[in-house]
């Protein structure tokens, strides 16, 4: 199902393609359609965000339709569709961080910084993917997964605020870390 005309994209998916012509060979369309999610999670492994050229090239290989890889993207929160910020959290929004208060700082982000789900604060300095499944540290709620290594626990607005700083000072060690 794939070709090798990619002419007109402008990000460099030839890592992306070695990956797809390598791995993903779909024998019929049922195929095709169960590797959507796991193809587009190595274009995020890659590239950090899946693009539109990304899920262009998923789907040409693919052999199914660009809005069909975009409804996938967006019911998944943790795929993001623009290049991330300089640190990406994971917010919590699951039961036990939603009991906990996390709706405050989905609030917070919103307000303060214009901030939804997949959104970026306008200083580039963080990306938040708002998680609507459970982390796994419930004990921690409502707890920031922060670049995919170290939990930010027991957030609230002034804990937020706090980290924010920290990482606009670019001093992410100095940043609340619930890590054990
Ligand atoms: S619900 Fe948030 S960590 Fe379990």
């Amino acid at each position: 199902m794939a070709h090798g005309a990619h002419a007109t994209r402008d990000q460099n998916l030839d890592a992306l393609q070695s990956i797809l012509q390598e791995q993903y060979n779909p024998s019929n369309y049922q195929d095709s359609l169960e590797m959507i999610v796991q193809a587009c999670q190595e274009a995020q492994h890659l590239y950090g965000y899946v693009s539109k050229d990304a899920s262009a090239l998923i789907a040409e290989h693919l052999g199914v339709s660009e809005n069909r890889i975009y409804g996938l993207l967006t019911f998944y929160a943790d795929f993001l569709t623009e290049p991330p910020g300089e640190h990406v959290m994971l917010l919590c929004h699951g039961a036990a961080c939603y009991v906990m208060g996390s709706q405050k700082i989905v609030d917070h982000l919103d307000q303060r910084y214009d901030v939804r789900s997949g959104g970026t604060t306008r200083d580039g300095s963080l990306t938040v993917q708002v998680i609507n499944g459970c982390l796994g540290v419930c004990d921690l709620a409502p707890v920031g997964q922060l670049d995919h290594e170290r939990y930010c626990g027991h957030l609230d607005v002034e804990q937020f605020e706090a980290l924010m700083e920290s990482l606009r000072s670019s001093q992410p060690s100095e940043a609340p870390d619930d890590t054990e």
